[in-house]
């Protein structure tokens, strides 16, 4: 049987569940294995000895998080002559958000043979502008996404490739002029914009502990950011007393709690 590998970012388990949901449906024709881009070992190994790559990140301001930029820097000289999946996770919108990163594949020789984006729900917790649901209520959001995912699963088991959403120049267009170009500018203030409220802080420690970018300290029983967030609000949510604040101005009323209710991401 053909090898599928796939590599996955996901902050909130958005992501994490749409790969699952995927790698059943491909399980029929490829032999899957899944990875987390942030504790995967031997990557070069798992890279070489693929049929068949999935990429699958979430969208922040139309781009690929920090972690999934790194790891196709870190390991694009493997990618020559390999074919791709890309898979995009967004709340609503990003134009070419599987493309941004699908780009940077093709540069390092990698060949595309799909892309998919997959709107799933909200996880700006700080952000009043949009809604956090959670369980019954992102029901309806699951389901669509799981028909959009029984599609493009079924085209790659048909014939080894499927459609490649937001690969247009127009897609490109729209995903740079109307927020790539401002997100990537204001991307290095927000990696140090992540904010502990010292007065709700009661130094469990879980944010430090499931932060996959080792950048909240435990000092003097508080919760210390150290400049180097990639962004995927997976404290903010978690957080036991709503005290951490990232893009918004205020620590989250309504944290969401993923996909999967009662697994930690
Ligand atoms: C920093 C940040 C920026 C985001 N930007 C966008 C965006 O531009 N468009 C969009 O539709 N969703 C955006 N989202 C929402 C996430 O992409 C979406 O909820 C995603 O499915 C989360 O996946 P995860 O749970 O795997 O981390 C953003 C989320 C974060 C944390
Ligand atoms: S999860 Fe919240 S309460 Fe616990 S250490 Fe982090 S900021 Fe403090
Ligand atoms: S500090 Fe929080 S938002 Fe930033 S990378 Fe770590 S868990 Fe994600």
């Amino acid at each position: 049987m053909d090898t599928l590998t796939c590599f996955y970012f996901s902050g909130t388990g958005n992501t994490r569940y749409i790969v699952r949901y995927l790698a059943d449906r491909l399980s029929e024709k490829y032999d899957c294995a899944l990875y987390d881009i942030c504790s995967v070992r031997n990557a070069e190994e798992k890279i070489a000895s693929s049929t068949l790559i999935l990429l699958a990140f979430p969208t922040y301001g139309s781009s690929p998080p920090i972690p999934m930029r790194n790891f196709v820097q870190k390991y694009g000289g493997l990618f020559r002559g390999k074919r791709f999946l890309i898979v995009e996770t967004q709340y609503f919108y990003s134009g070419d958000g599987a493309a941004s990163l699908g780009r940077a594949v093709q540069k390092h020789g990698g060949e595309i043979v799909g892309a998919e984006m997959f709107n799933m729900p909200n996880n700006l917790a700080d952000c009043k502008m949009f809604p956090i649901k959670n369980g019954e209520e992102i029901a309806p959001v699951l389901e669509r996404a799981k028909k959009r995912a029984d599609k493009f699963a079924a085209q790659i088991c048909r014939r080894g490739r499927a459609h490649k959403r937001g690969f247009s120049p127009l897609s490109h267009g729209v995903g740079y002029f109307t927020q790539r170009k401002y997100f990537r500018k204001g991307e290095k203030e927000k990696r140090r914009a992540l904010k502990v409220d010292a007065s709700r802080c009661v130094g469990c420690g879980l944010c430090a502990k499931s932060c996959p970018a080792e950048n909240l300290l435990l000092q003097n029983k508080r919760a210390k950011p150290l400049g180097k967030c990639v962004l995927c609000y997976r404290c903010v949510n978690l957080c036991p007393k709503q005290a951490i604040t990232l893009v918004g101005s205020a620590p989250p009323e309504k944290q969401y709690k993923g996909p999967f209710i009662d697994e930690k991401p």
